[in-house]
């Protein structure tokens, strides 16, 4: 079987990091670069863990550009409360010496595009900010586009408030324009990413693993509960990002449901939410997005196992 070409485009982050451990180990994808943008801590600390983690992965060929520093219109936020200073808990890798591609994410990502002759699917796991950019400065590239399989949204729940999810929140207009793209979505939102858990009892198993894979992820994942735990009294975490790529390597283990989503960005209380709608006799010829809603939890636990063992 052919690999699925993917750009991947990460605010690297805990669960970020546990979406590329799966995808660096995969020969279900060819990884044609990597982008990064600011959101979970900044561009500079975002970039640098994930050329770290490339690196310390063994995928050290693999370019990564480096993208928006700051959200299209609302000011920025990040999310230290759940991945600490650095972005990736306690954890610490050995400082790759790699550096970022000489262009910046929005350029890279468009020359990948054009140069390739297949159709390239953008994986993006932060906020939108360089999707909405490149898609806004070259209306052309969406025919290069096979789908956008993106983490963020919730049809029915929020996290950062009552209707908004973290990426969505960080930036809501790009992700309007994302949205509202015309590209063909696939929205790993939080109606199936708070169903991709792992338990303490399972992040035990993957430390026995023993690897630096095993090390690396537990220790990540052990920060990232105690968050769950402070932040919302919740015993585990939801590894939200993996579920993109678990998208894509086991769309088997997925269940999903067709319909029209959209970004709220004029509401008040609503303001960053994602309406989906999928009521029957809605109007189909506007559907635009397959909205995540069930995950086949056991089983995505075993695939973020076995690639730690792959390594
Ligand atoms: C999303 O927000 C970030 O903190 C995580 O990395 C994930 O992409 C979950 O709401
Ligand atoms: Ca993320």
């Amino acid at each position: 079987m052919s690999k699925i070409p993917v750009i991947i485009d990460v605010d690297t982050g805990i669960d970020d990091a546990m979406a590329l451990v799966l995808a660096l180990q995969s020969d279900k994808l060819e990884i044609r670069g990597i982008t990064t943008v600011a959101g979970n801590q900044t561009i500079e600390k975002t970039t640098r863990n994930t050329i770290d983690v490339v690196e310390y992965f063994g995928r050290g060929e693999i370019p990564v550009a480096m993208g928006a520093s700051q959200p299209l219109v609302r000011p920025q936020i990040i999310a230290a409360y759940a991945h600490g200073e650095s972005g990736l808990g306690t954890a610490v890798l050995p400082k790759a010496e790699k550096q970022p591609e000489e262009l910046d994410a929005v350029s890279f990502i468009k020359k990948v595009l054009e140069e390739s002759e297949e159709k390239i699917t953008l994986v993006p796991t932060g906020p939108l900010t360089n999707i909405a950019i490149l898609l806004k400065a070259y209306p052309h590239i969406k025919d290069n586009i096979k789908e956008i399989v993106l983490m963020g949204g919730g049809a029915f729940q929020g996290n950062s408030n009552a209707t908004a999810e973290f990426n969505i929140f960080a930036d809501p207009e790009a992700a309007s324009v994302v949205f509202n793209s015309g590209v063909k979505l696939v929205m790993c939102g939080l109606d199936v990413t708070m169903k991709a858990l792992v338990t303490p009892d399972e992040v035990a198993q993957i430390k026995a693993i023993g690897n630096k894979a095993g090390d690396f992820i537990a220790e990540a994942l052990e920060f990232y509960m105690a968050m769950y735990k402070k932040n919302a009294n919740f015993i585990g975490c939801a590894v939200h990002d993996a579920v993109t790529i678990t998208y894509l390597i086991a769309p088997e283990l997925i269940k999903t449901r067709q319909g029209i989503a959209k970004v709220d960005i004029d509401g008040k209380d609503s303001y960053a939410a994602t309406i989906c709608d999928f009521r029957p006799w809605r109007d189909k010829e506007k559907d635009n997005a397959l909205v995540g809603v069930d995950i086949d939890r056991e089983a995505f636990v075993k695939l973020l196992m076995d690639a730690c063992k792959n390594y």
